[in-house]
């Protein structure tokens, strides 16, 4: 889909989209067309149970003395409340009312808008933006697809009183688009696609864009003493790989590089359970258990195609975990880069070790300002917090703060979760430093973020964000079409704009 902004106008070919304000107050173009069509939008008003609550549509089909095919009354709901959020939902919603009813083209009129919270200047590039993510689509296997179920829209022009100013904007927020369209065709594709090697070689293309892209093999990993991320690699035929991007868009201080902000993403990239072996039932989710490596890419492809003025390093830890001869058993004890033994308690617990291996190189090697983790990592968060929130659980709390402002910002959500002393005690070994998992299922997301604190040096600030429950979504969003959400890349774009950046 093409997106195009421009002066105001109300163009009489295709869809028009005006916006009308709770109480049925009708925006300035909505009014115009109101007398140019005779009354026909408030007829239709009246003859509905429309009455511009936010979400709230009503759509005119060939209205009577417009050219349009159709004129959609958008509900803006309280016009003062509006947020930049707000824009994007709204865009995100007419995006879906428009995409699949044979229209091509649509013009949205952006006015009516005069006190809203949003900037003026950023109204109609976020909710340009809004439509734009929800128009994401994972299709490329469905060869059968009837052109007649595609989505028919092709252009959409917003209308708007500066046009420059939010082509520009646009211009940073389509960037941030591309690296959620990344992640969730990573997060989307199957496990026969994509593993360790195939992740590996997808990341290499962001160099395209200045990206420092890395990988190392099993036995540079080998070397680096890793055991408790190749343990959890070392069923499978496919191979598993560390892979660090860095981007470094910092102008250097006195000659010195600024020192990096640190993502680490679990990336399994299909998790059976391994010996401990799930039920048949929804394994084939696991193909999504990389979802927190997938957002590590998006992340830096956002970054790099904005040119982010900020240096941060992101690592993949990837592996597949599967039942094998060769797998590992429950009990094995396998010694982490960090040197602290674990027991193996439960092979489906396999997250936390490939974090364990992952977090420590990241901090070795870069000595990060702070580290920040994804990770699908507990059923549990989901049991806590629903398809709505992440889990977010910290050692900092000013970075847990920032985290919490950009996800009421992006509308990626973090609800911040304890970690403590006497939860930490619940993963101690008799037969190693370590268990790799706690008594029972009580506290199950508590005690594997304690693991992960198991492997954070003293005095780096630490986050770990738990998007099990949130990566992938089977209802649609305003602005996420269900399936891969990559939920993470807009919050920590938003998190690393607001307070590292300048
Ligand atoms: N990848 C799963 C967690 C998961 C569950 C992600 C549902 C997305 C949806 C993780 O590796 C896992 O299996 N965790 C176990 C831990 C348990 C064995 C301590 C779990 O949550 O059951
Ligand atoms: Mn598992
Ligand atoms: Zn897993």
């Amino acid at each position: 889909m093409k997106i195009s902004f421009a002066a105001h106008a109300l163009p009489n070919k295709g869809a028009l989209v005006v916006g009308v304000a709770q109480g049925g107050k009708l925006s300035p173009s909505a009014a115009t067309l109101d007398k140019t069509s005779g009354g026909a939008i408030k007829r239709a008003i009246a003859a509905s149970r429309f009455t511009g609550r936010k979400g709230e549509f009503l759509e005119l089909l060939a209205p009577p003395k417009l050219g349009n095919s159709r004129v959609l009354l958008a509900g803006l709901g309280e016009v003062s409340k509006l947020t930049a959020l707000d824009l994007e939902n709204l865009g995100g919603s007419v995006y879906a009312s428009l995409a699949t009813g044979g229209e091509s083209e649509a013009s949205i009129i952006v006015d009516g808008l005069k006190s809203a919270k949003a900037q003026p200047s950023a109204r109609a590039a976020h909710y340009a933006y809004g439509a734009l993510l929800r128009s994401y689509r994972f299709d490329k296997y469905r060869t059968k697809e009837k052109p007649e179920k595609k989505p028919s829209l092709k252009r959409l022009s917003l209308r708007v009183d500066n046009p420059g100013a939010a082509r520009k904007l646009m211009q940073g927020l389509t960037k941030v688009a591309d690296g959620v369209f990344f992640t969730r065709d990573l997060v989307s594709e199957p496990a026969n696609v994509i593993y360790p090697e195939s992740f590996a070689e997808r990341a290499r293309e962001l160099s395209k864009l200045g990206v420092k892209v890395q990988a190392l093999g099993v036995a540079a990993m080998r070397r680096q003493g890793m055991g408790a991320l190749l343990g959890v690699g070392q069923g499978s035929v496919r191979e598993p790989r560390l892979v660090v991007m860095q981007w470094n868009g910092a102008p250097a201080a006195k000659g010195q590089a600024a020192k990096p902000i640190a993502i680490v993403g679990k990336g399994v990239t299909f998790d059976t359970g391994g010996i401990s072996i799930k039920p048949a039932a929804g394994m084939e989710d696991m193909k999504w258990d990389m979802g927190g490596a997938g957002v590590v890419a998006g992340l830096m492809k956002a970054l790099a195609g904005r040119k982010a003025k900020v240096n941060v390093v992101g690592v993949c830890g990837l592996a597949e975990n599967m039942p094998d001869g060769n797998a590992q058993r429950p009990g094995d004890i396998v010694t982490s880069m960090s040197g602290q033994t674990i027991e193996v308690l439960n092979t489906d617990a396999e997250g936390r070790l490939v974090l364990a291996d992952a977090l420590w190189y990241t901090q070795q090697r870069f000595k990060p300002r702070a580290v920040i983790d994804l990770a699908t990592l507990t059923g549990a968060i989901v049991v806590a917090l629903g398809n709505e929130y992440a889990g977010l659980f910290a050692n900092d709390d000013k970075l847990a703060k920032l985290l919490m402002d950009a996800g009421e910002a992006t509308g990626e959500g973090v609800w911040r979760m304890p970690l403590g002393e006497e939860y930490d005690k619940l993963i101690d070994s008799p037969a190693a430093d370590i268990k790799n998992i706690g008594g029972g299922r009580a506290g199950g997301s508590i005690t594997a973020a304690q693991f992960l604190q198991r492997f954070i040096k003293n005095g780096t600030p630490w986050a770990h964000i738990d998007i099990a429950g949130v990566t992938w979504v089977s209802k649609d969003k305003p602005t996420v079409p269900k399936g891969g959400t990559a939920f993470g890349v807009r919050l920590l774009n938003e998190m690393i704009a607001a307070h590292y950046e300048g």
